[in-house]
């Protein structure tokens, strides 16, 4: 029986508690072990939700029980989400974690640690939600030299910018409603300032180019002075507006990475993307473009990542197989490691 802890109740935290309950019975046989939540740890209680049993205050109870071997990390910001996913990697047990701004800070770092102790430390849901894109990237995509990778990445904001455009609503109603509906951020101008999409391209510019792209290096312009007319004069020259992240390899090997309001043309792909939906477009020397689209935010779309991380840490514990975002160039890049 494999333990699981998960580190935090909020939106991601009991979307993972419910499709791991829903689905529990094909979650253990695709993992080909058994397992259990052993704890949730929220200062909060909820005793009426599933595993409300399993709640704990203390981080140091999940720490010093050896039985658990998989931690999931869906606190969201830096700290203690840094100190805790450090601490447990140190302890020998793997980390699933949907968090963006510690994936973004501390993945070479936390990667290193996680391979010195030959653990796994897993983030597919930290961009594009629901929707798989790193494995894709590092593993399916990797005969391919990345020529450039441009998406919309945050769903908050682009739910806004389709209120705003087919409905006509106004920028802080369409924001109240994201944030109902549990799309945005604990502060939502990591949102709508264009910081949350930032992590995003550095994450996946660390995965495209095996190199560090630090998020304060990252020209950010969010959406906040986006305005009805705006998106009026976009329409009439046939587009829209979206939030676009991009980064790019130059011809003299130096990366271009930044993160903007865009117009883009009704034709291109991207201009049919609303809602809360992301569309991440990669393009690769040998494949040309492909064009990854899906739920980006919300409970249940970033909990169907969470839990595929968690059945392939558990799958790969059985194996003793480990997969590594191998720090390069403090980047990392995608290797399959099997320890004897
Ligand atoms: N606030 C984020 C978004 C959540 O709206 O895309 C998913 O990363």
């Amino acid at each position: 029986m494999i333990a699981i802890a998960v580190l935090g109740h909020g939106t991601v935290g009991s979307g993972v508690l419910e499709v791991f309950n829903k689905n529990h019975e094909s979650i253990i046989q695709k993992a080909g072990e058994d397992m259990e939540i052993r704890y949730v740890l929220d200062r909060r209680d909820f005793p009426d939700v599933p595993y409300h049993d399993k709640f704990v205050k203390d981080f140091d109870v999940i720490l010093n029980d050896p039985e658990v071997r998989v931690v999931v990390e869906v606190l969201g910001g830096l700290n203690p989400a840094y100190d805790f996913v450090r601490r447990c990697l140190e302890a020998g047990k793997n980390v699933v974690t949907s968090n963006k701004e510690l994936v973004a800070a501390k993945g070479a770092e936390l990667l290193a640690i996680a391979r010195e102790k030959n653990v796994n430390f897993l983030f597919e849901a930290s961009v594009g939600g629901g929707i798989p894109i790193l494995r894709p990237l590092s593993q399916c995509l990797s005969a391919n030299q990345i020529v450039e990778i441009a998406g919309i990445l945050n769903g908050t904001t682009n739910f806004i910018l389709t209120k705003m455009f087919r409905e006509g609503m106004a920028f802080a109603d369409a924001l109240a409603l994201a944030q109902q509906l549990g799309y945005a951020e604990r502060d939502p101008s990591a949102d709508v300032e264009g910081g949350d999409a930032c992590r995003k391209v550095c994450i996946l510019a660390s995965l495209a180019y095996g190199r560090h792209v630090n998020p304060e290096d990252v020209h950010t312009e969010g959406i906040t002075h986006i305005t009805a007319e705006d998106v009026r004069y976009a329409d009439a020259w046939g587009g829209v507006i979206k939030l676009i992240g991009r980064v790019k390899k130059l011809e003299d090997g130096r990366l271009f990475a930044m993160v903007s309001p865009a117009f883009i043309s009704r034709e291109s792909q991207l201009a049919t993307v609303d809602d809360v939906f992301n569309g991440i477009l990669v393009r690769g020397d040998a494949l040309g473009d492909v064009v990854f689209y899906g739920r980006g935010a919300g409970k249940l779309p970033t909990a169907s990542a969470v839990v595929a991380d968690v059945i392939d840490a558990v799958k790969h514990l059985k194996a003793r197989k480990y997969i590594f975002w191998e720090p390069a160039k403090d980047g990392y890049v995608c290797d399959y490691l099997e320890v004897p």
